[in-house]
């Protein structure tokens, strides 16, 4: 039988009730990992990691809690440990989408985004790498960044500035945690088809699909898939990285309507962002 790629490790991940980082435990739960799943709506979190259970025979257990808070990210790393007796794997996915004319935001706007986002990675990924240091063998750290964080997006300019940060958090990390075996990458999705997205706009997919040069919005076991990679031992050499998984959104600019566009019969949804 072959062994699953993550037997006998265990992970943290954050907002995860539902959405991209629900597929994320879902996957390294059903790959072999111990996986403790937050949510800040804790009935929410329990759910989901008793639904992980019976459908992967895994373990998940299921723990509320706000990520903004540095004592509550700190209690993660504490569980894990207690639960599972170590830890490998901290997948930092919570995150506030947070959208506004730049003109009106507002301070108390700005710093939850920044809490949440920033503060909740930072301290979770500190609490994880002082762990991973005494534990002796590295450690996985990847941190949920966005496609905001390489394209400009109008009416987003908080959150895609805590998303940059993220990134540039990784590519630090990787000097001082190298030396101690941990890696630190990040991952940024493109559009992805989640219940909060297709709350807020029930043809989503339909929308986006067609701005894609694949055709298609990301799934959130698109972007697990790039974060398992990320935690597997075939990227034990990759720190300090981001993965953008966005079926190709980031690759163009927008072209002007002029007339070689049409002699070449350039693709009408790929001339400009709107
Ligand atoms: N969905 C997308 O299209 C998309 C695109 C780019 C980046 N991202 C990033 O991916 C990550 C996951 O996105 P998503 O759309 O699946 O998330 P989401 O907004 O759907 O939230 C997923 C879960 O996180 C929980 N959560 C929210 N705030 C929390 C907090 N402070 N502490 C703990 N849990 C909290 C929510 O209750 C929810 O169950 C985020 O970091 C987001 O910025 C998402």
């Amino acid at each position: 039988m072959t062994q699953k790629r993550f037997e006998n490790q265990s992970a943290i991940v954050t907002g995860a009730g539902e959405g991209i980082g629900y597929a994320i435990a879902y996957q390294l739960c059903a790959e072999g990992a111990s996986v403790l799943l937050n949510d800040i709506v804790a009935d929410r979190a329990e759910a989901a990691a008793k639904k992980i259970q019976s459908e992967t025979g895994g373990t998940c257990i299921g723990v509320g809690g706000d990520v903004a808070q540095v004592e509550v990210v700190r209690g993660f790393v504490t569980r894990a440990i207690e639960e599972f007796g170590k830890l490998d794997i901290c997948v930092s996915n919570a995150g506030l989408t947070s959208w506004g004319d730049f003109f009106d935001y507002t301070e108390e706007d700005f710093e939850r985004v920044l809490n949440v986002n920033m503060r909740g990675s930072f301290f979770l990924t500190q609490a994880a790498a002082r762990h991973f240091r005494e534990q002796g063998n590295g450690g996985r750290i990847i941190l949920m960044s966005s496609v905001t964080a390489h394209s400009a997006v109008k009416y987003i300019a908080a959150y895609a500035m805590t998303k940059a940060a993220l990134e540039m958090l990784a590519r630090t990390l990787s000097l001082e945690l190298g030396p101690h075996g941990i890696t630190v990458n990040s991952v940024a999705p493109g559009s992805t088809i989640t219940p909060r997205n297709l709350n807020d706009d029930p043809n989503y997919e339909k929308h986006w699909e067609q701005v894609h040069p694949l055709r298609k919005a990301m799934q959130p076991d698109d972007i697990a898939n790039a974060v398992l990679f990320l935690a597997s031992p075939a990227a034990d050499k990759i720190t300090g990285q981001t993965i953008i998984v966005d079926a190709g959104w980031t690759t163009y600019s927008p072209a002007p309507d002029m007339d070689f566009a049409q002699d070449y019969e350039l693709d009408d949804t790929l001339k400009g962002r709107g």
